[in-house]
C-alpha cells in the first residue's frame, strides 16, 4: 500500500448502504477482540458472538411471507422466512462469523469460498468454492472479519453475483476506509455491514488499528 492515497475514515463514514453497528455490545466485545493478550480460543468465540450480533442486524430487513400454525388452543397465522438464506463465509478467516450467523439462522446453508490473499501482490486468489449450481435463496451473505484492501470482498461478491441471488450483503468486523470505499463502488447495490471502520492500511495492508490477522487469531496458527 506504499504511496497508493487512502480516503479518510471521516471520508466514508456516511456511504450509502454502509451500516455501522452501533450497539453498545458489540463495542464491548471489539476491545476484548482486539486485545493482542486475547487467546484464540476466546478470540474465536467472540468472533462467532460478534457475528449473531451483525446477523441479527443484517436480517432485519428480510422478507416474510404468512404461515398457517396451530397452537394448542386453535389455528393462528405466523411468519416465515420467505426464500432460503444463504451465508458465505470467506475461508477462513469467514468461519467464525458464519458459526455466529448459524446460531441466529441454523437452517441456512453455508456456500464455501476459499480466497486467500497473496501477501506481496495484495490479490485475492480463489482455491475453493463449494457454491451449489441451483439457488433458491432470497438473499446471500457474504462474511469475512477483515475488509483491508477489499479485493477478496470484491471478488468474492463477483463471484455470488453469477449465481444470480436475488440479494447479497457483505458482513464483516472491521474495515479499512480504502477497501470499504472500493467495495462499495464496485458493488453500489449490496448491502455492507460492519463492527467498525477503522482509520487506515499500513505497508503491507493491515488495517491500523485493526486487530492482526483474524484468520491466524482464530485458528492459532501464528
Ligand atoms: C484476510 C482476511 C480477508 C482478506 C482481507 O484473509 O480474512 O479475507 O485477507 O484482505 P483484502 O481486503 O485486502 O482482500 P487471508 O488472505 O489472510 O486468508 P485467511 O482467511 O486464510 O487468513
Amino acid at each position: 500500500m506504499q504511496g497508493v492515497p487512502q480516503p479518510r475514515r471521516e471520508e466514508v463514514l456516511n456511504l450509502p448502504r454502509v451500516h455501522i453497528s452501533r450497539h453498545p455490545v458489540v463495542a464491548h466485545k471489539m476491545t476484548a477482540l482486539r486485545d493482542r493478550r486475547t487467546p484464540p480460543t476466546e478470540f474465536y468465540r467472540l468472533v462467532k458472538e460478534i457475528g449473531a450480533l451483525l446477523a441479527y442486524e443484517a436480517t432485519a430487513h428480510l422478507s416474510l411471507e404468512p404461515v398457517e400454525v396451530e397452537t394448542p388452543l386453535q389455528k393462528t397465522v405466523g411468519q416465515r422466512l420467505a426464500g432460503g438464506i444463504g451465508i458465505t463465509p470467506i475461508l477462513r478467516a469467514g468461519l467464525g462469523l458464519a458459526e455466529g450467523f448459524r446460531e441466529v439462522i441454523p437452517d441456512a446453508q453455508v456456500w464455501h469460498l476459499g480466497l486467500r490473499r497473496d501477501e506481496r501482490t495484495l490479490q485475492a486468489q480463489e482455491y475453493y468454492n463449494r457454491l451449489p449450481s441451483t439457488v433458491n435463496l432470497q438473499v446471500c451473505y457474504a462474511v469475512d472479519p477483515m475488509l483491508a484492501t477489499g479485493g477478496s470482498a470484491i471478488d468474492a461478491i463477483s463471484i455470488l453475483k453469477q449465481r444470480h441471488i436475488p440479494r447479497i450483503c457483505y458482513v464483516g468486523i472491521i474495515a479499512a476506509p480504502y477497501g470499504l470505499l472500493r467495495l462499495s463502488q464496485v458493488h453500489p447495490d449490496i448491502d455492507i455491514y460492519i463492527a467498525a471502520l477503522d482509520e487506515s492500511l499500513n505497508d503491507y495492508g493491515f488495517i491500523l488499528p485493526g486487530l492482526g490477522d483474524a484468520g491466524d487469531r482464530q485458528f492459532g496458527t501464528f
